[in-house]
């Protein structure tokens, strides 16, 4: 029997008896929207099964911009704690490029004994706890997002990290995003922020820091935070619009190996309507559909 259960105060549920194809999509999409990230137990998915069901929710894009997939499956990111993936930085996927991923799934290979969670947060909820006055002041301001960071810092095998970080950063891209995102589908803003947002348009370095500090702080707020503990086999989905996500590196040089299939996404809009625009570099339609399918 399908069983839905909430596992978050503020976001998250979990589905269990259920295959995650037969889903109706109205009520799959329902979920998402609502919960902002399903957690599908024992889902038992291959890549195939992978790809077919991110697929339910629109045009794929490829792994990534820069980082190569998986052999022979061009829309599957490795996420390989072996080699130096470890994405110990909060963040929004992929936000540095115009269209960021809408949705993103994650499905388990190989997990730790212990650690190697995925901890994801709600930037909408993060962003009806602020102030009045830091939300009216959040709403006017942009950031510039960029994969040209310290994303990937070395851990315990940082000669992989090191590649990994040039792989990474081999071509560079620079966006404005609005800082506070309205969700297209529910019409819910939330803070768009996350590790790739380094500057905030028109001010200092320090100063960028810490507003962008203040603002994350919200956004990982324990209230606002579920945290997956993986077993094989489990499938996650996100709605990337409005979210951001976190994984500990705690488990030492345990094997950790998760799968990463992402749904195209549209141009973000702020809350007056304005959508972002690019600095630096093109459009990656490379890597995700031409904006006029997304748009
Ligand atoms: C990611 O950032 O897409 C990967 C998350 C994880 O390793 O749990």
């Amino acid at each position: 029997m399908t069983e839905i259960r909430r596992i978050g105060g503020r976001i998250g549920a979990e589905i269990t008896g259920v295959d995650p194809h037969a889903l109706p999509f109205d009520e799959l999409n329902g979920l998402l929207l609502e919960h902002k990230a399903l957690v599908f137990r024992g889902a038992g998915l291959d890549e195939d099964g992978q790809l077919r069901f991110a697929a339910r929710f629109g045009e794929l894009t490829g792994a990534h911009p820069t980082v190569p997939s998986v052999h022979g499956r061009p829309q599957i990111l490795p996420v390989d704690g072996d080699e130096g993936i470890r994405s110990n930085v909060w963040h929004t996927d992929v936000t540095f490029v115009l269209t960021p991923p809408a949705v993103s799934t994650l499905r388990a290979l190989v997990v730790p004994p212990y650690g190697g969670h995925t901890l994801i947060a709600n930037s909408a909820a993060a962003y009806r706890d602020l102030p009045g006055p830091l939300r009216e002041f959040a709403d006017r301001l942009w950031a510039v997002h960029t994969n040209d960071y310290d994303y990937v810092r070395p851990g315990p095998t940082a000669a992989g990290a090191e590649e990994y970080r040039r792989v990474f950063t081999s071509t560079r891209y620079r966006t404005a995003h609005p800082v506070v995102r309205v969700h297209p589908g529910t019409g819910e803003p939330g803070l768009f922020i996350g590790g790739f947002a380094q500057q905030i348009v028109g001010l200092s370095n320090t100063e960028s820091r810490d507003i962008l500090r203040l603002l994350q702080a919200y956004v990982t707020r324990p209230e606002n935070l579920l945290r997956v503990q993986w077993n094989p086999g489990d499938l996650v989905v996100f709605d990337n619009r409005i979210t951001q996500h976190y994984a500990p590196d705690d488990y030492g040089d345990l094997p950790r190996v998760l799968h990463r299939v992402t749904v195209a996404g549209d141009v973000p809009a702020g809350v007056t309507g304005e959508r972002s625009r690019i600095i630096e570099g093109d459009p990656a339609t490379h890597y995700t559909p031409a904006l006029s399918a997304a748009s």
